[in-house]
């Protein structure tokens, strides 16, 4: 499904990781490995649109004009803690991206984030920042990290996220209408503790062996 605002990412490959990695017994190590291949392939078509430039190429046979992604033109922005666990796969798209990290959790009981870190490299006018976050629930800490960078002066922004609740996806609409959503898939609602269902519990947790 595809529309302006968000865009989910069904493709078969997605789907059958996405199962996995909901899997209740898939390992720690399993769990990693998959969310940095999901976020490869959310990556791919986050970046669908972005500008290229001419590049003269020598093939073996002859001269030819190819295209490149400028090397500085992405900045990856995950929000710590589980955001961290996409941005290798993603990095190895772009081996030149900087690295802007997001320091946010949720309040358990209000669900309202609560900042403890912002650090993102220079700005730049040209600059496409990638704003990774595998679990977009309430979509308030989506909504805050984004407009924290909106605040230091990004304009063009992506969010990829592994799953996302109809709550998150509204708060982003409202929020910040001007930034594309990419997601694996669309869940049902959120629980009562602010979790998506069906989800896949606690991916900060599930990332890093921590309860
Ligand atoms: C999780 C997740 C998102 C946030 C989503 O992080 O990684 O950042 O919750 O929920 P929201 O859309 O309702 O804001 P968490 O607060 O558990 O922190 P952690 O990654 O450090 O575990
Ligand atoms: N954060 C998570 O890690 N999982 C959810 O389902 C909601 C927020």
């Amino acid at each position: 499904m595809a529309a302006s605002h968000l865009t989910v990412v069904s493709h078969p490959l997605v789907q059958h990781k996405m199962a996995l990695l909901r899997d209740v017994n898939t390992p720690t190590r399993e769990f990693r490995q998959l969310v940095g291949e999901i976020a490869t392939l959310l990556a791919y078509e986050a970046t669908r649109t972005l500008e290229t430039e001419p590049i003269p190429v020598r093939t073996p046979l002859e001269m030819m004009e190819g295209r490149r992604i400028p090397g500085d033109r992405i900045v990856l922005v995950p929000i710590l803690r589980a955001g961290l666990g996409m941005v290798d796969a993603v990095a190895a798209l772009f081996p030149n991206a900087g690295v802007g990290h997001i320091g946010l959790y949720r309040n358990e009981e209000t669900l309202e984030p609560v900042s403890y870190y912002f650090k993102i490299p220079p700005l730049g006018s040209d600059k496409v920042y990638l704003v990774l976050d595998p679990m977009l629930a309430t979509g308030g800490s989506a909504s805050a990290a984004i407009a924290k960078l909106k605040e230091s002066g990004a304009t063009n922004l992506r969010l990829i996220s592994l799953v996302a609740a109809p709550a998150g996806v509204d708060r982003m609409k409202r929020d910040h209408p001007d930034v594309p959503v990419y997601v694996a898939a669309l869940d049902r609602q959120l629980n009562e503790h602010g979790y998506i269902v069906p989800g896949l519990g606690d991916a900060g947790d599930r990332l890093f062996g921590t309860q």
